[in-house]
């Protein structure tokens, strides 16, 4: 069965025809061939998929297209440009924070979304009210980003380019 969808995909509006069936990571890396955001599990577990839609970062592979009618959706193609970085992309290069890359545009997505989080006082279920401390420890950063996978182990270095930019 096919439908349309209308949504805003970094500033720009689309209006697609899909099967009902399409997930929201295919509509953008097959319909609007937007390949940045990444297709490691398509189950729900490796977050390679990770987009913010309206300020909330999902696994795309999780999410049906058509729940994202009028919505808008940010991915890694949205986030900075080769010749201007966002500080994460930038400090993602500073400290190594990835090996084979492929898990580094979700990892970029889920962090963006994540300091916003924070900044916004949503807290974490492990850690508690974050509302009087604007830093995150190493750990309750860990704990935020274990959504996303990295098969390469560079977590470290992922950690410590979050933390750059957090402050
Ligand atoms: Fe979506 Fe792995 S591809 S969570």
């Amino acid at each position: 069965v096919l439908s349309r969808v209308a949504l805003r995909v970094n500033g720009q509006r689309y209006d697609k025809e899909v099967d009902t069936r399409t997930t929201l990571l295919d509509l953008l890396r097959e319909h609007l061939h937007l390949t940045g955001t990444k297709k490691g599990c398509d189950q729900g577990q490796c977050g390679a998929c990770t987009v913010i839609a309206d300020g909330r970062r999902i696994n795309s592979c999780l999410s049906l297209a058509l729940m994202h009618e009028g919505a808008d959706i940010t991915t890694i193609e949205g986030l900075g440009t080769p010749d201007k970085l966002h500080p994460l992309q930038a400090a993602f290069v500073k400290h190594d924070g990835y090996q084979c890359g492929y898990c580094t545009p979700g990892q970029i997505c889920s962090a963006t979304a994540m300091l916003d989080e924070v900044r916004r006082g949503i807290p974490s279920h492990v850690t508690g009210d974050l509302n009087a401390r604007p830093l995150l420890s190493p750990m309750e950063m860990r704990e935020r980003m274990s959504g996303n996978i990295c098969r390469c182990g560079a977590y470290s270095n992922i950690i410590e380019a979050i933390a750059d930019v957090a402050g």
